[in-house]
């Protein structure tokens, strides 16, 4: 399966969800390829960090910022279980090609009901890939969820009403992520037995149920 993370907003955990989807495939034997679509290269920084710490590699992070994307994953798909693209923020070529590439987009948002989860360009070019992938599945995917917030409850009421649909995982603002970026790890390896852990194996196992 490819996954592309993609949202043409910045911060919103694209790079950090990628890493965690496709370490949680790996812990399960899984061979998994992360693509680096974004030309600041922060999902290599964390691999090259990683290697910097000695730690044990868990996939490889393959740098592709260019709109042929599309037609050079389904060559690294070949030798993979999953890949996993790490998507640019706000360059239409580069989310035009991850979008062709991709069997299932996640778009992650930070909820709030005060503005529009995807901004209308995002929604129209998944709406223009769809003319030729029809069956391209997409999800948003709430991160940095406040636990018991005003916030986080209008957000869940309105959840059936959203189109691409809500996954039912959702991710909460943990400062435990923070400390994966600076030390190349995951949050399963800083702490196992940690909500944070908990929350990306049931995110992965909601993407498992998704067949393509
Ligand atoms: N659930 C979360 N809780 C706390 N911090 C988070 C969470 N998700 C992401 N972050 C932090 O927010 C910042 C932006 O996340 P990042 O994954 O780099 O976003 P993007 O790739 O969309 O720009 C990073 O510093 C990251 O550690
Ligand atoms: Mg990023």
């Amino acid at each position: 399966m490819i996954v592309a993370l993609l949202n043409q907003k910045g911060g919103v955990g694209k790079t950090t969800l990628a890493l965690h989807l496709a370490g949680e495939w790996a812990r399960h034997g899984q061979r998994v390829t992360v693509i680096d679509a974004d030309p600041q290269g922060s999902a290599l920084d964390w691999s090259q960090q990683r290697a910097r710490e000695c730690l044990p590699r868990l996939f490889g992070v393959v740098g592709l910022a260019r709109d042929t994307l599309h037609r050079e994953a389904p060559e690294l798909a070949r030798d993979a279980d999953h890949i996993v693209i790490d998507g640019p923020p706000r360059v239409a070529s580069l989310m035009r090609s991850a979008l062709l590439a991709a069997d299932l987009v996640l778009i992650p948002v930070q909820p709030s009901p005060f503005d529009g989860w995807a901004s209308a360009e995002m929604l129209s070019l998944l709406g223009e890939a769809r003319i030729y992938r029809p069956n391209l599945a997409a999800r948003f995917l709430l991160n940095r969820c406040g636990a018991r917030t005003v916030i986080a409850r209008e957000t869940a009421e309105s959840l059936p009403d959203h189109d691409p649909p809500v996954l039912a995982s959702t991710i909460g603002q943990r400062v435990v992520f923070a400390d994966t970026a600076r030390s190349g790890r995951l949050v399963s390896e800083i702490d196992e037995d940690s909500p944070a852990t908990r929350e990306i194996a049931a995110f992965c196992a909601e993407i498992g149920s998704i067949a393509p």
